[in-house]
């Protein structure tokens, strides 16, 4: 029996944020949240713009520290570790981040290869087969020398996504994976998302606010207004919660039930 009614059984979390409030100046932007994520399950955080997504997102990887709560990633406390033992809980997590975030100097191989060469010890061959590898896995092996300027928006996603993987991550976190991309590429990076946690297992936590990927990808919605989970559920109860802020989220767009 837990202590902590709210704190999950060991072995089950991946995360567990407990009682986060974060604020800048007089601003909260996170009250008080509580968020549980369990091993192998896609978790979507939804919300308007500036309701603290990805402030909340960075308290997962320590980019950002709670005022005040618990952050439990993976079993580590990350709201108090830092240095040495915060870089190497970063090693399980893999963060697509917002912008993309490629280095446009760089050739897709080489942006891949910096950050393999950060993290880890390989020989340049086995480097260079565990990029391919990568890219293979996207869809993208075609494109090893070419420089994200010369990709498409899809295209860059699918490149952001093979950084985020490529160290095998136990968890990744997405921020805005298919902003900005037709429906059909909307589709290949969702699907590509669903089959990560189908094939390996990997947790996840994505923001979206594109209904087509949290559909494709989400086994469970949380929504986030005036920093604190209005409610949680699958697409379609959160959908259909009778609040003005969701019913302005989700305009017209019906979601499918099911
Ligand atoms: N480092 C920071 N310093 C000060 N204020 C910040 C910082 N990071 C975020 N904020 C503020 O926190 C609020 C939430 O920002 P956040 O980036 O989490 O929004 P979001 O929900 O991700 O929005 P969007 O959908 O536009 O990406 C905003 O008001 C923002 O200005
Ligand atoms: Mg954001």
């Amino acid at each position: 029996m837990n202590k902590n009614a709210n704190m999950p059984a060991a072995g089950d979390s991946v995360v567990s944020m407990v009682g986060v409030s974060k604020s800048f100046g007089s601003t909260n932007v996170l009250r008080d949240i509580n968020l549980e994520v369990k091993k192998g399950e896609s978790a979507v955080v939804m919300g308007g713009s500036g309701s603290g997504k990805s402030v909340l997102i960075k308290h997962i990887v320590g980019l950002l520290k709670p005022d005040s709560g618990t952050v439990t990633v993976l079993g580590k406390h990350v709201e108090s570790i830092w240095g040495d033992e915060l870089d190497h809980l970063r090693l399980s997590i893999g963060y697509l981040f917002q912008s993309g975030a490629l280095f446009d100097s760089m050739t897709v191989k080489e942006n891949l290869q910096f950050f393999l060469d950060r993290h880890k010890n390989l020989t340049q061959q086995e480097a260079d087969e565990t990029i391919l590898k990568t890219l293979e896995w996207v869809g993208l092996p075609e494109k090893l020398s070419q420089y994200p300027a010369e990709l498409s928006g899809g295209q860059k996603k699918r490149i952001a996504l093979a950084r985020a993987i490529i160290l095998e991550p136990e968890l990744i976190l997405y921020d805005e994976p298919t902003t900005g991309l037709d429906p059909v590429s909307v589709r290949m990076v969702s699907d590509l998302i669903v089959q990560l946690q189908a094939e390996r297992g990997i947790t996840s936590i994505a923001i979206t606010h594109d209904l087509l990927c949290a559909e494709i990808i989400s086994d469970s919605v949380h929504f986030l207004q005036d920093g604190q989970f209005l409610t949680s559920g699958s697409l379609s109860e959160i959908s259909r919660y009778k609040d003005p802020a969701i019913a302005s989220f989700f305009g017209d767009i019906s979601v499918p039930t099911s």
